[in-house]
């Protein structure tokens, strides 16, 4: 039977992000597309659509909040509400140590991926508060967990995201909205390739017991269930997905 729920998927466009969309239209959602990239997000709905899912595409930049606000208006003038949230937008790390990492490059990368999902859970659980309540998942990182080479700026976004999603979790617990954070290991996206290029002393000093990366629809598996019923006694949560790169 088709699922009734609203989902808003950030970076919806590629990689786990689209991923996750595809999934939740698949099992039946009305899925909002939301990315900086016009041509990905298009991509990721006519996707959808060409299996018979319902899919909208919005365009959003998640480091600026007023178009955050307009990407959850967005989601609630096509289809009347808000579910669920997948925010999935993200950039790789600058690749560089410390002292060589210059102060605009940090403020990017913190601003996209931690303020901007800062921003995200702000809108979003707002929009949830007006209809009873909904489930939100954070795409944070095993890098929140781990001093990765050259990766300082994004190791930080990820692992302030694990705050965020804590203190979000229980400000709003007893309003029936859950927010837990997922942390993917290596996964066979676009992002992936462009860090491995732009930091390859990286891969050299990571283990992975199970010596390969995921695909996109192994994380979305797992996000998928987070926004769903199945994971109803859930939140506050930082569930890592990577091959057991954490433990290792
Ligand atoms: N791929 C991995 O190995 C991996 C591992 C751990 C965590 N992650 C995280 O997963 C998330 C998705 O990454 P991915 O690998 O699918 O990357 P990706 O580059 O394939 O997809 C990211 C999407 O986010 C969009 N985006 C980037 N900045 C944005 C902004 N300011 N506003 C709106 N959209 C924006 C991009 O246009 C792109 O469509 C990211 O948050 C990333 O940090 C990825």
């Amino acid at each position: 039977m088709a699922d009734p729920r609203v989902m808003l998927v950030t970076g919806g466009g590629s990689g786990i992000g689209r991923a996750c969309a595809e999934r939740l239209a698949r099992e039946g959602c009305s899925v909002m597309v939301a990315d900086r990239d016009a041509d990905g997000g298009r991509d990721t709905v006519s996707a959808i659509a060409a299996v018979g899912g319902t899919a909208r595409f919005t365009l959003l930049d998640v480091a600026d909040e007023a178009c955050v606000v307009a990407s959850v208006a967005a989601t609630t003038d096509a289809f009347g509400r808000i579910d669920g949230a997948i925010n999935s937008a993200g950039v790789p790390q600058t690749a560089q140590p410390v002292h060589r990492l210059d102060a605009e490059d940090w403020l990017r990368v913190i601003g996209i991926n931690l303020n901007g999902m800062f921003y995200c859970l702000k809108h979003q659980i707002a929009a949830m508060l007006e209809t009873g309540g909904g489930a939100i998942v954070a795409i944070s990182s095993a890098a929140a967990l781990k001093g990765l080479l050259n990766s300082a700026d994004y190791c930080a976004s990820k692992a302030g995201i694990l705050g965020l999603v804590r203190g979000a979790a229980v400000d709003y617990a007893e309003q029936g909205i859950r927010v837990n954070a997922l942390l993917p290991g290596g996964s066979d996206t676009p992002l992936a390739h462009r860090s491995s290029a732009s930091n390859p002393a990286l891969a050299g000093t990571l283990r992975v017991p199970m010596m390969r990366m995921s695909s996109p629809a192994e994380i979305a598996a797992a996000a998928v269930w987070l926004v769903s019923p199945d994971s109803s006694y859930v939140t506050g949560a930082s569930l890592s997905v990577d091959g057991g790169m954490t433990i290792a």
